[in-house]
C-alpha cells in the first residue's frame, strides 16, 4: 500500500470521527450545561488517536462497511472515556491543570462542579451506548466488556489511582511501568485490539487463544508504553503552546514517570526499545498477509511527535 503521510490520516480520522460525535447528545440534552461542559471537552480538538488506531485495525482486517459503522460507534465511544479521563485529570484534586487540547479546562470554563459531573457524563453516557449496540448485536458483549473493564480499577482508573498515590514518592520501575500500562495502555489496547473482537463476534476463551488476537495486544502493550514515555519526554521538552497543555509539571509535582524515574537520556534510550519491539511485532503481522503501512506511519509519529 501507499504511504499516506500521518497529517493526512489524522485529518482523515477527525472527518470519519466528527458526524458521531457531533451526535452523541440531542437537541433537547444539549441545553443541559453539564452536557454542554462535556461537548466543551469532546469538540476541543485533541489528536484522536484512539479512533485513528481503531481505523487502522479495521482497516487492516478490511472490515465492510456495516462492521466499520459499528467501529466508528466504538470509536466515538472510546474517545467519550478519553476525554472523561482527561476532563478528570485536569481537576485541581489530581493533575491541577488550566490548559488541555489547547484551550482553557474543562473547569476553568464551567467550574469544578460541573466538570465533575462532565466526566461522569461521558463516562455514563459510553456505557449506555455499549449497552445499546449490544441489544442489537449481542454478539459485541465481550468488546464492550473489555473497553468497560479497560476504563476501571484493572485499567485506566487504577493506573491514575496509583499516578495519584505516588506523588512525592519513589516508586520501583515494576510500579512506574504498571501504572503507565494502566492509565495510559488501557485505552490503547481498547483501541486497538476491539475492532478485531467486533470483526470475529468473537468471545473471551476464543481471543485468548488467538494468535492475531496475542499479536494486536502485544502491539497495543509497546503501543501504550511508548506512548507514554513520550508523554513523559514531551512535558520536559516541548512548550504549552505546541503542546496544547502544561509543561514542566511532571518534575514540579513528583510525579512518578519514565523521565523523573530513568533520566531524559534513560526515557528516551526506553523509547527506542519499545519502538523496536513495535516493528517486530507489525513484522510479524505483515508476514501473516496484514497490510500494516498505516501502522509503521503511526510508530514514526510516536517517535517524531512534538504534540
Ligand atoms: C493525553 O492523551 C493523555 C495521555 C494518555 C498521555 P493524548 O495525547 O492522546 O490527548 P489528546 O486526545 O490528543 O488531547
Ligand atoms: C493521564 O496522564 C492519563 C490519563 C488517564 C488521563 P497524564 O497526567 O500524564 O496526562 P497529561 O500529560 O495531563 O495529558
Ligand atoms: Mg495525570
Ligand atoms: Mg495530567
Ligand atoms: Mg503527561
Amino acid at each position: 500500500m501507499e504511504r499516506t503521510d500521518i497529517n493526512t490520516l489524522l485529518e482523515k480520522t477527525e472527518a470519519w470521527i466528527l458526524p458521531e460525535l457531533e451526535n452523541i447528545f440531542d437537541e433537547k440534552e444539549r441545553e443541559d450545561v453539564t452536557v454542554k461542559a462535556a461537548m466543551y471537552s469532546l469538540m476541543a480538538g485533541g489528536k484522536r488517536l484512539r479512533p485513528l488506531m481503531m481505523h487502522l485495525t479495521s482497516e487492516m482486517l478490511n472490515a465492510d462497511a456495516d462492521k466499520e459503522a459499528d467501529i466508528k460507534y466504538f470509536a466515538a465511544t472510546l474517545e467519550m472515556l478519553h476525554t472523561y479521563s482527561l476532563i478528570h485529570d485536569d481537576l485541581p484534586g489530581l493533575d491541577n491543570d488550566e490548559l488541555r487540547r489547547g484551550k482553557p479546562t474543562c473547569h476553568m470554563v464551567y467550574g469544578e462542579g460541573i466538570a465533575i459531573l462532565a466526566g461522569d457524563l461521558l463516562l455514563n453516557k459510553a456505557m449506555e451506548r455499549m449497552f445499546a449496540i449490544c441489544e442489537k448485536n449481542p454478539g459485541y458483549i465481550h468488546a464492550s466488556s473489555m473497553m468497560a473493564e479497560n476504563a476501571g480499577i484493572r485499567g485506566m482508573l487504577g493506573g491514575q489511582s496509583i499516578d495519584i498515590a505516588s506523588e512525592d514518592k519513589e516508586i520501583s520501575l515494576e510500579l512506574l511501568t504498571e501504572l503507565q500500562e494502566k492509565k495510559t495502555g488501557a485505552f490503547i489496547e481498547a483501541a486497538i485490539v476491539t475492532p478485531y473482537y467486533l470483526y470475529k463476534n468473537m468471545t473471551r476463551e476464543e481471543s485468548a487463544s488467538d494468535e492475531t488476537a496475542k499479536d494486536l495486544r502485544k502491539l497495543a502493550y509497546h503501543i501504550g508504553l511508548a506512548f507514554q514515555i513520550k508523554d513523559d519526554i514531551l512535558d520536559v521538552t516541548s512548550s504549552s503552546e505546541v503542546l496544547g497543555k502544561s509543561t514542566g509539571k511532571d518534575e514540579r509535582d513528583s510525579k512518578a514517570t519514565f523521565v523523573t524515574h530513568l533520566g531524559l537520556d534513560g526515557a528516551k534510550g526506553r523509547l527506542d526499545e519499545e519502538i523496536k519491539s513495535i516493528k517486530t511485532i507489525l513484522d510479524k503481522l505483515s508476514a501473516s498477509g496484514f497490510d500494516t503501512t498505516d501502522y509503521e506511519t503511526l510508530t514514526d509519529f510516536l517517535v517524531n511527535r512534538d504534540r
